[in-house]
């Protein structure tokens, strides 16, 4: 694939791709095609090594949208998160690929594109100036890296000691109306490496029962679930208890509707928005990467495609519906160049997109995972043809993911499936 190829070439192709796509894009957006403008970012060419967890900050969602906070990790915690006897830091090997960004990428910038969205002073996608960049991307053809972003989002799971100094970082919160606030919120961990060039942020997803070990966060989860991944607010029967109020009638659901519940204050999406605003506050030079378990996993490929960074999820649920519905920035290029990668098995229902239907474990523990389309990029291991592997929810757990990727020695390819479709069957007005 044009991915995998060197650098140059690759770079070459890319414009030339984007070239020939140039009549055929929506919205009137003209990529950039003049070589002129393929900058090199000054991060290209540094190989980075080392990787420590070294904050990890704790959102509030729900009744808490106001707490943000953060927590210093002690550099003894430093050795210890690498859940390694021999290795004290995580490594990630890179690769250099051409990126097609936003121009203006900065916070501010970005927000304040999301919220003319939210209000609907700019309706659709807006023409953004787009930049092609050679920056640092995770090598995911490395297998050992992914096992190594596998186990960064599984140690975003890990508790941290109790006596930890979590600051405020947003309005000043009342601890003494303590409501155990592992409950309720979202969980950014924030690993650099030895020069604090590269950061990659594991957040932390679903934590139900049902889809992974503890059960902290999971009425929120739940509610997140619901409305990421549902056609209409969760509305698959009229027994169901509905995450918004936008079915109109049968099939048929209120579009801005759906699209406000999604930018809510205490929901997910504008959580993560402010983990990616604090991390580059204490990290303004450096490249990010993303990545995450299931929920985690989509919320992290909604904020790589909102800022344009490299992205590797583990077993996330199709979250193209998504991204779409937030208004988020697909660049004028084929959606097998944007760089996130969804990594998953085939024994997975979530990730395939059929834990759904009445009989399905989704439907029966309140989930309604209805959809199937995965934005950019898949990258499947076909472990029910590989291993005999049943199809189980069993399958989606990222310490069985972990395993799944380090028994096989290559890693898998990455397509792009650009004929899915979600929801046929509803009408949006
Ligand atoms: C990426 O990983 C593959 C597999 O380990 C390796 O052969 C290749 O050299 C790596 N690329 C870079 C640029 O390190
Ligand atoms: C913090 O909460 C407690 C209990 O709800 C209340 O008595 C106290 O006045 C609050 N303090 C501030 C500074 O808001
Ligand atoms: C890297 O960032 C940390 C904050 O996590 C800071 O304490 C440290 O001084 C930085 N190191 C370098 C080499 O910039
Ligand atoms: C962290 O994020 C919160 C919420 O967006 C914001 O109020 C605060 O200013 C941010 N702090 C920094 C240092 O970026």
């Amino acid at each position: 694939m044009r991915i995998y190829m060197s650098l140059l070439v690759a770079g070459y192709c890319l414009l030339l791709a984007s070239a020939a796509l140039a009549i055929q894009l929506p919205f009137g957006l003209t990529p950039t095609t003049d070589s002129d403008n393929l900058v090199s970012s000054p991060l290209s060419g540094q190989y980075p090594s080392g990787f420590t967890l070294r904050q990890v900050f704790h959102h509030g969602t729900d009744e808490f949208p106001k707490l943000h906070r953060r927590l210093d990790v002690p550099a003894e915690f430093h050795i210890a998160s690498a859940g390694d006897e021999e290795s004290t830091a995580f490594e990630l090997s890179s690769v250099d690929r051409q990126a097609t960004r936003m121009a203006k990428r900065d916070c501010d910038s970005v927000e304040s594109y999301l919220e003319k969205v939210r209000t609907r002073e700019i309706v659709g996608v807006q023409d953004f100036d787009w930049v092609h960049e050679i920056i640092p991307t995770p090598n995911i053809t490395d297998r050992d890296t992914l096992v190594t972003l596998a186990k960064m989002t599984a140690d975003a799971y890990v508790g941290l000691p109790d006596n930890a100094n979590w600051l405020d970082v947003g309005v000043p919160y009342n601890r003494s109306s303590d409501f155990g606030w592992d409950a309720a919120g979202i969980r950014g961990h924030v690993f650099a490496d030895e020069k604090n060039k590269t950061v990659v942020i594991a957040i932390k997803g679903t934590s139900a029962a049902l889809f992974d070990s503890d059960g902290e966060t999971a009425p929120s989860d739940k509610i997140n679930d619901n409305l990421l991944f549902s056609c209409c607010c969760s509305r698959v029967s009229y027994m169901w208890k509905t995450v918004c109020d936008c079915y109109d009638s049968t099939y048929t659901c209120k579009q801005d509707c759906v699209e406000d519940a999604l930018y809510e204050e205490d929901k997910y999406y504008r959580a993560v928005l402010d983990i990616y605003r604090n991390t580059t506050s204490i990290y303004p030079d450096a490249t990010i990467w993303l990545t995450g378990h299931s929920l985690g996993g989509a919320m992290a490929s909604l904020l790589g495609r909102t800022y344009a960074a490299p992205t590797v999820t583990f077993e996330a649920p199709p979250e193209k519906l998504a991204a779409k519905r937030l208004h988020l920035p697909f660049p004028p290029i084929p959606e097998e160049e944007t760089m996130i990668w969804h990594i998953g098995n085939t024994a997975d229902p979530i990730y395939m997109g059929v834990c759904n239907g009445p009989s399905s474990i989704c439907w029966m523990g309140g989930y309604a995972m209805e959809t199937q389309c995965h934005s950019a990029l898949e990258c499947v291991y076909d472990t029910v043809n590989d291993k005999n592997w049943r199809v189980s929810s069993t399958n989606h757990r990222i310490r069985n993911v972990v395993e799944m990727i380090a028994s096989y020695n290559s890693t898998p390819t990455c397509v792009a499936n650009t004929e899915c479709q979600d929801c046929f069957d509803w009408s949006y007005i």
